[in-house]
């Protein structure tokens, strides 16, 4: 038995920032972007919340996929920006569609964040602990940036991308990788607020994005080829018989390192960051939905997924669409 998405959505805010607009409020250009990256433009919140992106997402799937919030028994939302301590995300978004059969909860594996609710679905579905299952990655990634660093801001975008997933009986998800790396999380973090009680006084300065580009950078181009050949010989399949690789969306010199190291044409390596950026956790399921509005995914087809980023964390899935 597997795991089949049957449906997909996603939801950007309507404010789009373009390169040569960042150019206007910091010592950056579109040349430098540009090469360096990829990204051309993205999206970043006015009004909108990471609930909000997420609800928007989450109907648009539910539509996609011919269910009703009342099918929903599972709501898993990976995300590092959500709205509130608590309630988490995944139940304002509960609450936001009236899925009121649903366990909800987050999760938190940065830019693997939809990768892991994956897998955790993935699981819940299998032991029968649920039979539709709506999982989501989203992020208002621009509320935790710091937009004096130049070398940081110019990458990160808003929004969420959704799908609802239940099981099959046949193809679906083929073969899972997921890994972490605590030892090495100093190279991308977001402090959160710290100890502050009649014991302990320290200042309430929230923490903003700071990033080694380089060693990120380095972990991603050994890690995604690695653990995508490992989840592609657990399915059984070559790296020839992988129609697309929806892989996340850091930047360009990524994809096409990947696709260099799999030996692979970089066509077969869809590409949403020139107009979303980096959205983290919402990043492969916003590519995800493009690919299926644009008709890219024919039954039968083979896909391969990844996701990698801060913790560190990776994850990969292959499956038949
Ligand atoms: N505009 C113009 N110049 C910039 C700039 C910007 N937005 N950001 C940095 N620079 C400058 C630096 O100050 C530096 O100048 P200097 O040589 O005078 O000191 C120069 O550009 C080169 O900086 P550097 O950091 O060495 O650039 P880089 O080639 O390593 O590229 C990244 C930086 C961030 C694009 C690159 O490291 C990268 O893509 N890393 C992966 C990041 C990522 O994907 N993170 C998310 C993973 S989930």
């Amino acid at each position: 038995m597997g795991t089949k998405i049957i449906g997909t959505g996603s939801c950007l805010p309507e404010t789009i920032v373009t390169n040569d607009d960042l150019a206007k409020i910091m010592d950056t250009s579109d040349e430098w972007i540009s090469t360096r990256t990829g990204i051309k433009e993205r999206h970043l919140a006015k009004d909108e919340t990471t609930a909000g992106m997420s609800a928007a997402a989450a109907r648009k799937a539910m539509e996609n996929a011919g269910v009703t919030a009342q099918d929903i028994d599972l709501i898993i939302v990976g995300t590092v920006t959500a709205d509130h301590i608590t309630p988490s995300c995944a139940c304002e978004v509960q609450a936001a569609i009236g899925a009121d059969n649903a366990v909800a909860f987050d999760i938190n594996a940065a830019c693997s964040g939809f990768m892991f609710a994956l897998n955790i679905a993935h699981a819940y579905l299998q032991t029968g602990a649920c039979k539709t299952a709506l999982i989501i990655g989203a992020e208002t990634l621009s509320k935790i940036m710091d937009w004096d660093d130049r070398s940081t801001c110019v990458l990160f975008g808003d929004g969420a991308g959704a799908a609802v997933l239940q099981k099959s009986d046949r193809g679906g998800l083929l073969a899972f990788d997921q890994g972490s790396d605590g030892a090495k999380g100093s190279v991308l973090s977001c402090a959160d607020r710290t100890n502050n009680n009649p014991l302990v006084k320290t200042p309430r300065e929230l923490g903003y994005v700071h990033m080694d580009g380089q060693e990120v950078y380095r972990f991603a181009v050994t890690t995604v080829p690695q653990s995508l050949t490992r989840t592609i010989e657990a399915a059984g399949l070559s790296v020839q018989d992988i129609d697309y690789f929806a892989l996340h969306q850091a930047n360009i010199r990524i994809l096409q390192a990947v696709a260099k190291r799999l030996k692979v044409s970089e066509e077969r390596l869809p590409v949403s960051l020139d107009h979303c950026g980096n959205i983290s956790a919402a990043s492969v399921p916003i590519l995800l939905d493009e690919m299926n509005r644009k008709g890219l995914l024919k039954p039968g087809m083979k896909v391969a997924m990844s996701g990698f980023g801060g913790g560190l964390t990776w994850a990969s899935a292959v499956l038949e669409w």
